[in-house]
């Protein structure tokens, strides 16, 4: 029994992505995964200052939406984030939609730390925790759809999504203009790990 007990609280380390996954796996929850130095978990309260100042910089430059302090603390449990040692560089979320379908929200990598491949590692934590969650498609709206097609993502004509999918682009000050493009990624063809 004891035996039992330690193999299942030893990390699983995926050979493909070199990846470790920390996590509850009964209760089918992710909490942690590392690669190199970098270290992604669910954000936590504590966080939501660190990412409103990220998310609201790139809005800014009319890269994201703008997400109020009031947003982010309802949404957190959407969020994950990745830390450097002790410094938060980059975050992103989870919002589901409908029964089969959920939203890449709010992905960002600060300044410095693009290029390394964090934005890549945060998509897929997202895209893990959809498939835990059962969700069939996961999709972006994005000016960065070459970053989304490098991850797997083909890019799809907007009318496909529910009008539900909308509700938020009246906070955007380019509505009704809207020039972002939407990208999709199918989780059918992958399968909990
Ligand atoms: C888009 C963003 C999240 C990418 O993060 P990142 O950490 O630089 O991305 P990665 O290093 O993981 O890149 C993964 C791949 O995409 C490519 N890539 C990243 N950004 C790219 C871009 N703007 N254009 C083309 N390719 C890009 C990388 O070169 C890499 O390709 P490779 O696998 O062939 O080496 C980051 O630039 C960002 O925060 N942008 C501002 C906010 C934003 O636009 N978010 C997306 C909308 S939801």
């Amino acid at each position: 029994m004891l035996i039992l007990v330690r193999l299942i609280a030893l990390p699983l380390i995926t050979e493909k992505d070199n990846t470790r996954d920390i996590g509850t796996r009964k209760e089918g929850t992710f909490l942690m995964t590392t690669t190199n130095q970098i270290i992604l978990r669910k954000a936590t309260l504590s966080d939501v200052p660190e990412i409103f100042n990220l998310v609201n910089s790139y809005a800014q430059q009319e890269l994201l939406l703008p997400r109020s302090l009031g947003v982010l603390y309802e949404t957190i449990r959407d969020f994950v984030v990745a830390f450097d040692g002790d410094r938060l560089v980059g975050t992103g979320a989870l919002h589901i939609i409908w029964d089969n379908l959920a939203e890449v929200r709010s992905l960002a990598v600060k300044p410095g730390s693009t290029k390394k491949g964090i934005g890549r590692q945060l998509l897929e934590f997202l895209k893990k925790e959809a498939i835990q969650l059962k969700v069939k498609d996961i999709f972006a709206l994005t000016y960065k759809p070459e970053f989304f097609i490098k991850c797997g993502f083909t890019v799809v004509s907007k009318d496909i999504f529910p009008k539900k999918v909308w509700v938020d682009c009246v906070n955007c000050i380019k509505f009704p203009n809207c020039d972002e493009v939407a990208v999709k990624l199918i989780l059918s063809e992958y399968s909990e790990e």
